[in-house]
């Protein structure tokens, strides 16, 4: 028999992350890359999966590297077949395509857990909820992503989730020129995604010890 903390390890050692979001332009490719980095530096073996075919994280990945600062792990081009395949490294993040595709739908169904960027934009965070339904019963989590703080529509968006039950992440992205101006290098800065990492990674371990503990 194993023991629960080398189990705890091998579950989060086979995950996949999917970020998705139908409504365009929320902040899933940032996440996308900026939470692969953060794993990236907590030293454990990841990759970026480019489900999207405009190919933006792929873009963003191959001209970091051309300037001489390449992204600390790899990419590869996935489809709503591909997606199903089981990962050479330990966590694969997902980067999903807006719009409606069945690819968003292979997404979730390959992914250990959810996650729904989206800006704290009134109608962006109306157009969220046609993502939040075809999630199921799958772990979901909103992330509020350019966000400008120290507003009402912060507390408004986190409200307008949490009183409908979605978990929204307790780390929030701040809405930063320097990020944006980050397309096509490897940012300077996390911007709060290493916080974000971490509490992901904590959701995920005592999601599995709550599981095991009941079984
Ligand atoms: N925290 C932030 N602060 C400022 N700008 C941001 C932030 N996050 C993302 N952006 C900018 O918002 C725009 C959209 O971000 P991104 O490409 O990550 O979204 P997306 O959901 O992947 O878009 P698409 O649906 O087109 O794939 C980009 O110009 C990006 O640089
Ligand atoms: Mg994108």
């Amino acid at each position: 028999m194993t023991s629960a903390a080398s189990s705890v390890t091998d579950w989060l050692d086979h995950s996949k992350i999917a970020v998705l979001n139908t409504k365009g332009g929320v902040g899933k490719t940032t996440t996308a890359m900026m939470l692969c980095t953060a794993a990236a530096k907590d030293s454990r073996s990841v990759e970026l999966w480019d489900a999207d075919p405009q190919g933006s994280a792929s873009e963003w990945f191959y001209m970091a590297e051309e300037a001489g600062t390449p992204f600390p792990f790899q990419v590869a081009t996935v489809n709503k077949i591909t997606i199903k395949r089981r990962m050479s490294a330990d966590l694969a993040i997902i980067d999903g395509p807006p719009g409606e595709s069945s690819t968003i739908q292979a997404a979730v169904d390959a992914a250990d857990l959810v996650l729904i960027p989206t800006t704290t934009s009134p109608l962006d965070v109306m157009r969220t909820w046609k993502t939040l339904e075809t999630t199921g019963d799958k772990p979901t989590m909103v992330v509020l992503t350019s966000v400008k703080l120290g507003t009402k529509l912060l507390d408004q968006a986190r409200a307008a989730f949490e009183d409908e039950g979605v978990y929204v992440a307790k780390s929030v992205i701040p809405h930063r020129e320097s990020l944006k101006q980050s397309i096509g290098q490897l940012p300077l800065s996390m911007y709060g995604y290493d916080d974000l990492y971490h509490e992901i990674m904590t959701l995920m371990t005592d999601d599995y010890t709550a599981h095991t503990q009941a079984s």
